[in-house]
């Protein structure tokens, strides 16, 4: 059974006071909190066998490379990884994209495209501007929905036969909209069969059961730390007859077979791009966030997280000054609400809201192509999970209407 108040007994930092009022953690999209299960699985390490992985015959280091390698199976169960794919640790989802990107770099030509979308943060954007400076190529943008979702036609619309790359977001961070990246990319690759497709998982992970081998991309990225993991840890996962492919970004140690003077060999996949000494305690603890979201249900949190946007949408859409963008219905989204309130600057609504004790985003969500279609140059966004409450989104509707009082 899904109970809140059990739930957020195991997140220590909920019982923090800011500004002598009980935290309102409403910026779970910029980064979770995290249990307490994760906590202690990262000081167990350091503590009881921190040592250097795939390198050492030692007890320590044997104990912690069986632990370090074991989370490439957990995460395979935990997004439904078939044998087609490799699990690469990086520090990022950005990194896991500039991994790609850069990877990528042999197959383009002067008469390629490469098709992004409107709704893409700036992780998705960036590094395929810097191929730029490597190749000459096109860049197309599909266009997003009012609602806030990947305009599909469009999309498909963009893919044509020098279509080398598409490369979407399944949740955007700033409407919440959940796309339909299975329907998405069974188009494209109707359209373009060779076309590499990356999904930008950044936002995904934990809310619903993401099924990679039935979404059927090329890549998927995303980050630890918008999975109620550890800060330095991003996943990139890749069909493995590309990665023997591609070329990593960085050489060093632990992603080698031989060097002499005038060359090396590359580590077979996953090692050939994790070079140099990985964020072993901060994976390794990533695993108990994994489980401790298996251990509630990703489908209990997506029912619950359902109940949190629709009660999120009544409350918001009943207040006359408010601007809410994107999608108006419960159904497809997650609890991302990007907002305006009449006459305030966004970021005057978030540091009021932080004398209320409440965390949210302010600015433009590093998603500034997004701001320019909705012509405002920044949003307020408050974003949940499933640690939050009804009571909660109270709390912040009636600090939402104080606000308001304030700037008359
Ligand atoms: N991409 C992160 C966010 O949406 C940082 O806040």
């Amino acid at each position: 059974m899904f109970n809140v108040s059990d739930i957020r007994k195991q997140f220590p930092i909920l019982k923090r006071k800011i500004n002598g009022k009980n935290l309102i953690y409403f910026d779970n999209a910029a980064t979770t909190q995290k249990p307490r299960v994760m906590i202690d699985a990262l000081v167990e390490y350091y503590e009881n066998y921190n040592a250097n992985i795939h390198r050492g015959v030692h007890t320590l280091s044997q104990e912690a490379t069986e632990k370090y390698e074991n989370v490439r199976n957990t995460i395979k169960n935990f997004l439904h990884v078939s044998e087609e794919y490799e699990i690469i640790f990086t520090k990022n989802d950005t990194e896991s994209i500039n991994i790609v990107a850069y990877g990528c770099i042999e197959l383009i030509t002067e008469e390629s495209n490469i098709v992004l979308t409107d709704l893409e943060h700036h992780s998705n954007i960036v590094p395929w501007q810097i191929l730029r400076k490597y190749r000459k190529f096109e860049t197309r943008y599909a266009k997003f929905t009012n609602e806030g979702y990947i305009d599909i036609d469009d999309l498909v619309d963009k893919v044509d036969q020098n279509t080398k790359i598409v490369s979407i977001s399944y949740v955007s961070n700033t409407f919440g909209s959940i796309n339909d990246v299975e329907t998405i990319i069974r188009k494209i690759r109707q359209k373009n069969p060779d076309a590499i497709i990356i999904v930008d998982g950044a936002q995904a992970c934990g809310h619903f059961d993401v099924n990679i081998t039935q979404i059927n991309t090329d890549f998927f990225t995303f980050s630890a730390h918008k999975c109620l993991g550890p800060t330095g840890v991003g996943i990139l996962i890749g069909k493995k007859t590309l990665l023997q492919e591609m070329t990593p970004l960085m050489g060093g140690g632990d992603m080698i077979k031989t060097v002499t003077r005038e060359n090396t060999t590359y580590a077979d996949i996953p090692y050939k791009f994790e070079a140099g000494t990985p964020n072993i305690a901060d994976v390794i603890a990533f695993d108990a966030s994994i489980k401790f979201i298996q251990s509630i249900g990703v489908e209990n949190i997506k029912v619950y997280e359902e109940e949190l946007t629709k009660y999120m949408l009544e409350k918001l859409l009943d207040i006359n000054f408010l601007t809410l963008y994107g999608s108006k219905s419960h159904k497809k989204r997650l609890p991302i609400f990007s907002f305006n309130i009449e006459g305030v600057h966004s970021h005057d609504v978030g540091t009021i809201l932080d004398d209320f004790g409440i965390a949210i985003r302010t600015g433009h969500n590093c998603t500034q192509i997004i701001m320019n279609e909705l012509k405002v140059n920044s949003v307020a966004r408050a974003s949940l999970c499933f640690y939050n409450t009804m009571e909660e989104i109270d709390i912040f509707i009636n600090a939402l209407k104080e606000i308001k009082k304030i700037f008359r």
